[in-house]
This record gives C-alpha cells, sequence and structure tokens, in this order.
C-alpha cells in the first residue's frame, strides 16, 4: 500500500459528507467482467449492436438474448469486499451518497441504501410505448416481453449509448459532488458524464481519491490513487 494510504483512511473515517462513485471494477471480484480491460466485454461484443436503441429496434431478439446472458452470469456473483465495505462506510458516514455507473445489483446486495444507479438496473424493465417500470422477478423466457399495460415491448432499464441519463439521477448526482470527500473506484473514466464527475467535484473543494489496480484517464485530476484492487483497498481502509 503507498504512502497515500493512511491520510486517505483519516479523511475518509472522519469526514462527515462524503460520496463515492463506482464502476465496472468494484464488481470485478465478483467474478463480473469490466468492459474496457483486456478481456472486458467491448473486446468480445460490438456495443453498436447491443447497447443502443437502434440495434434494439432492429432486433430486439438478439439484444434481449445478449442482456438475457449478462442477466445469468449477475445471477451468479455475490457482492463482494468492496460493496461491502461500501456498505459499512455509509452506516458510519452522517452524509453518504454512492452513485454508481453499474447495472448488476449488487450494491443494494450487499446493503447500500443511498445509491444512484446512473445507468440503470439490468433487474427491471421499462416499456417502450408508455414507459411503465416492470420489475424482473424472473429471467424472462420469451424475448421481447410484452408491457402487461398497454401490449409494447419491453426493454432492459439500462441507459444505452446516445440515450440520455435520467435527469432526476444526473441532478442528484451532481448535487452530492459537494462533499468534503470524494472516493472514484473502478472507472476508467472513459464515459460522460459520470467521467466527469471528479475534476467537478475537485473544482467545488472536495478532496478525490481514486482507487484502482493501475492510473486511469482520472489520475492526473485527483488528490491520491491507492493502487490495488478494490476489495483489498476498501477492506482495509473501512473498518
Ligand atoms: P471500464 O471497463 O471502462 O473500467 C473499469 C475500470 O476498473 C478500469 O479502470 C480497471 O483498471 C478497473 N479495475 C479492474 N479490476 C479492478 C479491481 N479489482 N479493483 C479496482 N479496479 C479495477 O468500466 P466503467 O468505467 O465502469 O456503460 O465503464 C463505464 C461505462 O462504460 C459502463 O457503465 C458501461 C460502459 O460502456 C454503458 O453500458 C452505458
Amino acid at each position: 500500500m503507498n504512502h497515500a494510504f493512511d491520510p486517505c483512511r483519516k479523511r475518509i473515517l472522519e469526514a462527515k459528507t462524503l460520496t463515492v462513485l463506482t464502476g465496472a471494477g468494484v464488481s470485478a471480484e465478483s467474478g463480473i467482467p469490466t468492459f474496457r480491460d483486456r478481456n472486458g466485454v467491448w473486446a468480445q461484443y460490438d456495443p453498436a449492436k447491443v447497447a443502443t436503441r437502434e440495434a434494439f429496434l432492429k432486433n430486439p431478439k438478439y439484444v434481449w438474448e445478449w442482456y438475457i446472458l449478462r442477466m445469468r452470469s449477475f445471477q451468479k456473483a455475490q457482492p463482494n469486499p468492496a460493496h461491502l465495505a461500501l456498505a459499512r462506510l455509509e452506516k458510519a458516514t452522517p452524509k453518504f451518497t454512492l452513485i454508481t455507473q453499474n447495472i448488476d445489483n449488487l450494491h443494494r446486495a450487499a446493503g447500500s441504501q443511498n445509491v444512484i444507479e446512473l445507468h440503470g438496473n439490468l433487474w427491471r424493465m421499462k416499456c417502450v410505448g408508455c414507459h411503465k417500470k416492470v420489475p424482473i422477478e424472473k429471467i424472462p423466457d420469451r424475448v421481447p416481453p410484452e408491457c402487461a399495460a398497454c401490449g409494447y415491448m419491453l426493454r432492459p432499464d439500462v441507459v444505452w449509448f446516445g440515450e440520455m441519463l435520467d435527469p432526476k439521477n444526473t441532478a442528484a448526482a451532481e448535487a452530492a459532488l459537494d462533499a468534503e470527500v470524494v472516493v472514484v473506484v473502478g472507472t476508467s473514466g472513459e464515459v460522460w458524464p459520470a467521467a466527469g464527475y471528479a475534476q467537478e467535484a475537485s473544482q467545488r473543494g472536495a478532496y478525490v481519491i481514486e482507487i484502482n489496480v493501475g492510473p486511469t484517464a482520472l489520475s492526473g485530476v485527483v488528490d491520491a490513487s491507492l493502487f490495488g484492487k478494490a476489495g483489498n483497498v476498501l477492506a482495509k481502509l473501512v473498518p
């Protein structure tokens, strides 16, 4: 662990307002692949064919089948020490917000409560026609599923490339950047708007700490980088 570890730990444990932003790296130790690492999801699949509205409207069955594969891999995954440490940290911090780009639901499964799911949640669908949201209790066996309210197609309630994020989520996330300490965990910092959050928080006066296995696009912006696996680093940071 590097020399920044103890001072970062003190700042994190003493902060009255703390915001954490997570990306795919926080779930890597649960066995869920990241996107941009060497064997990541986008090395195997073209995002234009599986993660855009155009792809879905052209071939809803294919896109659904891809997401069902992902659901099956999420189903096998359990929260890891990083998720669990963040849930403990929430309990110990007066004002705590967790912003995640992940759609795997593992933060909630670990017990985190104040969670902003910027990119949606794969365990929920929404109607393409009437926009009604429907939780997924069982993985659909016929796809695309139909909306019980209007009969139109349901889609996964996740954000695809080229789509707007829910403005309620971005407003809540941006408000949470006014924190004493912001910790950015397991994200490459390549996808906006989350990619801009570290710099924005820093400009507003937060002390920004990055936790990642290696340097990222955000390393030049943050005040301190703690390099290591999220589960190892967070388990040591949070008693
Ligand atoms: P990326 O795959 O871009 O980045 C994952 C980051 O996690 C990398 O910086 C890795 O170094 C780091 N990492 C890997 N294993 C780790 C571990 N055990 N501990 C700590 N860090 C680790 O994933 P995101 O930044 O989350 O969006 O990607 C952002 C968005 O791009 C995703 O939400 C998804 C994707 O396209 C949509 O699909 C809309």
